[in-house]
């Protein structure tokens, strides 16, 4: 696999031209069941399937659809503050903030997605092991996506999808239920579970279907592919994002302190911050963006194939089927498009440049890739993110548990099952209606 770093070579291999086909560390990261490939939009490597997983839904993630889902994110933020505030608030627990960010993030999707959170925040603990197997996926996944034939000798080979008996992961375990419990309700008329009437039931679930009815030509596979894959893609790395502005917030105090000195010059914030509140602070969005440029959740490089005819790649001839892809964490800091302190957390640089120097700086940003195959769901992880951090860090203190700082040990993870993103939690302010909040 050839790595290319050169930011302008961005729209040659992710243009929307779609030339440059998903490389074979895609199929790796496919799902099998009984020997057939599970088609979903992020992992399949053909453009027709692609084409028709994508077309009926894209509509239901734009930015003008944003705002119907806020109902969700607010009521899973709600909670979220609850348990802080009954469990490490009142008792002055020392708080995993790692792990219960990432149950946030995988409680609020499943809000979205079926009106029905998955219920880690209620208990506190990683439902059903999905936390767990998702660490112990990727664990596995990551270095055999950059040797694919590995996965063939361990994994989707006939002989072993003939002999394995194949367990249903919890989470297409959970879709199922929702989507079965929905097709229940529609038949007599009902609105489905216990949350329905909260938000006029319109959940991606009941998009979904919407869509499938309309349009005959959908698999039957389609609704539950579209559903899960809202949870598989849209979890951990919405949560990689949210630790990582806590973590850097936390460890470079005067950042925390400007934007705290942000939110409270704006005493007009809802309890909840609403969205569009939440697009106006500039420092908040300079805290976001730096976030994803410093660490991009998707690490790897996003592999492609060069077409056919061969390309021209950075001054370099490649033949046709050569693999290249470019990693975000090595665009990230790029010198030139960045500056020379790229590699440090600085959020003001988003702020302190001209127009077009901030457009060279987002058009070179991969967080969420860029061209046709990029992330169909941004903009929901964005709903997801500038509400909760303002909301948070207005209403509650946080810091190190440990005063000498906190330094991530991820490989640590197996031993001890926590992130390290250890902290002590206060409220900050009697918020004007925290009790009504809560
Ligand atoms: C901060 C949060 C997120 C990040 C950093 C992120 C990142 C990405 C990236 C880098 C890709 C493209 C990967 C590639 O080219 O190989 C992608 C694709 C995708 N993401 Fe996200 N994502 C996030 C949140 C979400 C959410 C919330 C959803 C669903 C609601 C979602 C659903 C998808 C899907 C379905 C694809 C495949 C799109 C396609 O191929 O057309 N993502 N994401």
């Amino acid at each position: 696999m050839v790595s290319v770093s050169d930011v302008a070579e961005i729209p040659n291999i992710y243009g929307f031209n779609g030339k440059y086909k998903k490389s074979d560390f895609y199929w790796v990261l496919s799902f099998y069941v009984k020997g057939k490939a599970i088609p979903g939009l992020f992992a399949t490597q053909n453009e027709e399937v692609h084409r028709l997983l994508k077309r009926p839904i894209a509509g239901i993630y734009s930015m003008s659809n944003l705002i119907s889902f806020e109902p969700y994110v607010d009521s899973t933020i709600r909670e979220f503050l609850k348990q802080l505030d009954s469990r490490f608030v009142q008792t002055r627990n020392v708080c995993d903030f790692g792990k219960w960010l990432q149950m946030f993030a995988f409680d609020v999707i499943g809000e979205i997605t079926f009106s029905k959170r998955l219920g880690f925040l209620e208990s506190g603990d990683d439902v059903d092991d999905i936390m767990e197997n998702s660490w112990n996926y990727f664990y596995r996944a990551a270095p055999v996506t950059q040797m694919p034939w590995l996965e063939y000798v361990l994994a989707k080979n006939p002989i072993l999808q003939y002999l394995r008996i194949t367990k249903i992961s919890p989470i297409v375990a959970f879709a199922r239920t929702r989507l079965h419990e929905k097709e229940e309700a529609a038949k007599t008329h009902q609105k489905s579970g216990p949350d329905a009437d909260l938000h006029q039931n319109r959940d991606f679930l009941t998009r979904f279907m919407e869509v499938a009815s309309k349009d005959p030509a959908t698999p039957p596979w389609a609704i539950n592919a579209w559903a899960t894959s809202n949870i598989t893609a849209g979890s951990d790395t919405t949560a990689i994002i949210l630790r990582t502005i806590i973590y850097n917030l936390l460890k470079y105090t005067e950042s925390m302190e400007s934007l705290r000195a942000e939110l409270d010059s704006r005493p007009e914030l809802s309890d909840i911050v609403a969205w569009k509140e939440a697009l106006t602070p500039p420092y908040l969005d300079a805290c976001i963006k730096e976030a994803g440029r410093m660490h991009p959740p998707f690490a790897l490089p996003y592999e492609r194939v060069v077409p056919p005819e061969g390309s021209v790649i950075s001054g370099q001839k490649l033949p046709g089927g050569t693999v290249v892809g470019m990693p975000a964490w090595v665009v990230h800091r790029d010198y030139e498009t960045f500056g020379y302190d790229a590699d440090s957390w600085r959020p003001k640089r988003w702020l302190e440049c001209d127009a077009l120097q901030k457009r060279k700086m987002e058009n070179a940003l991969l967080t969420f890739d860029a061209g046709h195959r990029s992330c169909i769901g941004k903009n929901i992880s964005y709903l997801e993110i500038y509400k909760l951090i303002p909301t948070l860090l207005r209403d509650f203190e946080l810091q190190f548990a440990d005063p000498g700082g906190c330094e991530w040990h991820v490989e640590n993870r197996w031993l001890s099952r926590q992130t390290g993103l250890n902290v002590k939690i206060k409220r900050r302010s009697p918020a004007k209606s925290s009790e009504e909040k809560l």
